[in-house]
């Protein structure tokens, strides 16, 4: 596996790959690895010729109060996982290469990033994510991108990006991976000290009671977040947002007649968590 630090080392490296007539995916990461990630990468490596991981902690999605500064960072052990998960490169450039001094452009879509996690973490959050994501499409011209259904929100994002900018790139959307006791997996989870740890648990059982009743035919979103809160509420918790939306245009959802979002964003101990079901509506 290479590592690439530059925009235009990057560049010669997929004309390199394009003589040969190879196609690329692409994983975007923000680094500190767990088996989420690795499942995009082992997902791309399927998928694509030649597999670009990059590791790039953006700056610009970060507000002012979040955990920039503390964010896990290791790249030499990300760099080791990577390569054994199958990736050729991995694209990890400075913060001075994607924003180079004088940088005045952001991407904002609009609509989808008003509510949920746009809401909560402020317009800044979204933008930050649409303006690196497009760059790093525009600089790696993947054939597929992979994103984790984890962040649901951001993959509804990637995808109405691609479609405005008529971006030649399929965007691939991969189940979310959890810890045994159903945690979803996340970097921030080592924000978590015991007891945190043990409550955090009551967001994915949350999600699975709803769920659970969804399935047996309920369709009242109203029973189905009471379902859910009840839960959290058992764990000491309250949510930043718990809410059920349309799966594809995130408008409020009264009743479970078309696929639904239910996604839940809560502060447990010093972490933010976030975790999402998508319920069927036949
Ligand atoms: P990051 O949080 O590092 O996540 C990178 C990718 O891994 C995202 O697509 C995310 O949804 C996916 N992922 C995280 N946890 C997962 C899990 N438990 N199961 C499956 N997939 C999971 O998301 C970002 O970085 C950034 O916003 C980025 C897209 C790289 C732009 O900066």
């Amino acid at each position: 596996m290479r590592i690439v630090r530059t925009v235009s080392d990057m560049r010669a490296a997929v004309r390199a790959v394009r003589a040969e007539g190879a196609s690329i995916g692409l994983v975007p990461t923000m680094g500190a690895f767990h088996e989420g990630h690795l499942s995009l990468m082992r997902r791309a490596r399927e998928a694509s010729d030649v597999v670009v991981v990059s590791l790039f902690v953006n700056p610009t999605q970060f507000g002012a109060n979040e955990d920039l500064g503390s964010y896990p960072r290791d790249e030499a052990r990300d760099a080791a996982l990577a390569e054994e998960a199958g990736a050729d490169i991995l694209f990890a450039p400075p913060v001075s290469e994607m924003y180079p001094a004088g940088f005045a452009t952001t991407i904002h879509v609009s609509g989808i990033t008003d509510v949920l996690c746009g809401a909560h973490r402020g317009p800044h959050h979204f933008d930050g994510v649409a303006t690196v994501v497009a760059k790093l499409l525009s600089i790696v011209t993947p054939d597929v991108a992979f994103f984790g259904q984890k962040d649901a929100q951001q993959v509804l994002v990637v995808r109405r990006l691609v479609r405005d900018l008529d971006l030649p790139v399929r965007i691939e959307a991969c189940p979310i991976v959890r810890e045994p006791d159903g945690l979803a997996m996340s970097s921030r989870n080592v924000y978590l000290d015991a007891p945190a740890r043990a409550q955090a648990t009551a967001l994915n059982r949350a999600l699975t009671a709803a769920e659970d009743l969804a399935a047996r035919g309920e369709r009242d979103g109203a029973v189905l977040l009471a379902a859910a809160r009840s839960v959290l509420a058992d764990a000491g918790i309250e949510p930043e947002y718990l809410e059920l939306r349309d799966a594809e245009h995130l408008r409020p959802l009264v009743r479970v007649d078309r696929d639904a979002l239910l996604a839940v964003a809560a502060r447990v101990g010093a972490a933010r968590l976030i975790d999402n079901r998508i319920l069927k509506g036949e």
